[in-house]
C-alpha cells in the first residue's frame, strides 16, 4: 500500500470502529429460552418483581398487551404507547429469542438493531442477571398470544431513535455510581430488587438536564416525588414499617400512598416475605 494513504486508512478505521461502537449491536450470544415449568414460575416472579404489568398490562387486560400511555416533557412533548409483549407474531413479540430479550432488557436495543426510548426502564433492567432475563423470557413466551395493535409513539419529527446511541454512551459516563452498600447478603438482595428489578430509582432518583439518573444522589427525590427515600428521608422508619409499605401501601405516618406508588405496591405485595425484608434491609438503616 502507498504510505501516503496510511493516515487516511487509519482515520477511516478509527471512524468505523467508533461508529460500530456507537451503533453496533452488543455481542450477547443467543441462549436458549427454557420451556420448563420451573423457569416459567421463576419468570413470573421476576415479572412481578420488575413491575412489568404496571406499564404493559393495564385495566384488567388479559395479558401484557401494552397500550398504556406515558407522557413525557423532555422538554418537548413525547407520547409513548407501551408495546404488546405477548408472544403474538404480528402485534407482539412472537418469535423472540434469548438474544432478543437480552438486547432489549439489558441494552435497550430492538431485534432489528433499533434503539428503545428510556421510557422503557432498560437503564435499570440492565442490572438484571442474564438468568433472570431468560426466566422472564420463559414466562412471557409461555403466555397466550393476544393480537392487539398499539398506536405509534407521538414524538417530534427530529427525534430519531438513533440519538439514543449517543445518549446511552453519555449515560454510562454521567449517571455515576450509586452509594456503596454493605456486603451483607440480605442488603445485597434488597439492592438487586430495588436497583435491577423494582426500578424504584426511575421515579425517586433525581435526573440531570439530559434526563439521566444522578446515581450518587440515589433516592434523593425527583420531579415525580420530591420527598427523599434515602437513609435521611427514611430515618424515622423501621424495617417493619417498610415491609408494611411494600405489603399494604401504608407509610410510617399511617398514610396510604396513592397514584403510581399504589401500582408499585400491587407488585411488591406479591413478593415473598423474604424479599420484602431484603428490600427493608437495603432501604432502612435502623442503627445509624
Ligand atoms: C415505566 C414503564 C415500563 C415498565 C415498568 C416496563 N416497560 Fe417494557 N416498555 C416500555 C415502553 C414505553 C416500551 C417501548 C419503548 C420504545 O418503543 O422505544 C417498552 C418496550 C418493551 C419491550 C420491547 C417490545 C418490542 O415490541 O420491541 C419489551 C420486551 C419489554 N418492554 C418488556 C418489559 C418487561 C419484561 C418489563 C418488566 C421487567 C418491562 N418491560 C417493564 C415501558 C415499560
Ligand atoms: C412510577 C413511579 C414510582 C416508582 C417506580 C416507585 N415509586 Fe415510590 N412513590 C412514587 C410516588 C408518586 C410516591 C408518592 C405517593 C403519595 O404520596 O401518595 C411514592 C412514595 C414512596 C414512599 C413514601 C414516602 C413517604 O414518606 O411518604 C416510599 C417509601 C417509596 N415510594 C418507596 C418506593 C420503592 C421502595 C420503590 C421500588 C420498589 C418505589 N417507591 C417505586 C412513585 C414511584
Amino acid at each position: 500500500m502507498n504510505n501516503k494513504f496510511l493516515p487516511l486508512v487509519v482515520v477511516l478505521a478509527i471512524l468505523l470502529a467508533g461508529l460500530y461502537w456507537v451503533f453496533g449491536l452488543p455481542m450477547v450470544g443467543n441462549p436458549e429460552i427454557s420451556t420448563s415449568p420451573e423457569a416459567i414460575a421463576r419468570g413470573e416472579y421476576i415479572y412481578n418483581a420488575g413491575g412489568c404489568a404496571a406499564c404493559h398490562q393495564v385495566e384488567d387486560a388479559e395479558g401484557p398487551i401494552g397500550g398504556y400511555v406515558i407522557e413525557v416533557e423532555n422538554p418537548f412533548p413525547n407520547t409513548f404507547y407501551t408495546p404488546n409483549i405477548t408472544p403474538d407474531d404480528e402485534t407482539g413479540i412472537g418469535g423472540w429469542t434469548g438474544r432478543d430479550f437480552i438486547l432489549a432488557m439489558k441494552h435497550g436495543r430492538s431485534p432489528e438493531g433499533g434503539f428503545y426510548w428510556p421510557s422503557f426502564p432498560y437503564r435499570t433492567y440492565q442490572n438484571m442477571t442474564d438468568e433472570d432475563v431468560l426466566d422472564l423470557a420463559a414466562y412471557l413466551m409461555a403466555q397466550p398470544a393476544i393480537a392487539s395493535e398499539v398506536p405509534d409513539h407521538v414524538l417530534p419529527a427530529w427525534q430519531f431513535d438513533f440519538l439514543m446511541a449517543g445518549w446511552n454512551i453519555l449515560a454510562d459516563f454521567m449517571e455515576g455510581e450509586p452509594p456503596a452498600i454493605s456486603e451483607d447478603a440480605q442488603v445485597q438482595r434488597g439492592a438487586y430488587l430495588a436497583r435491577a428489578l423494582g426500578h424504584c430509582g426511575e421515579c425517586h432518583t433525581p435526573r440531570n438536564a439530559l434526563g439521566m439518573m444522578i446515581l450518587p444522589q440515589e433516592f434523593a427525590g425527583s420531579e415525580i416525588v420530591s420527598k427523599p427515600i434515602n437513609p435521611e428521608g427514611l430515618s424515622s422508619w423501621t424495617a417493619f414499617d417498610f415491609v408494611g409499605l411494600l405489603q399494604l401501601g401504608m407509610t410510617a405516618s399511617f398514610d396510604f400512598v396513592g397514584g403510581e406508588m399504589a401500582e408499585v405496591i400491587e407488585h411488591t405485595s406479591m413478593l415473598s416475605e423474604e424479599d420484602q425484608e431484603a428490600y427493608a434491609a437495603f432501604f432502612i438503616h435502623e442503627d445509624d
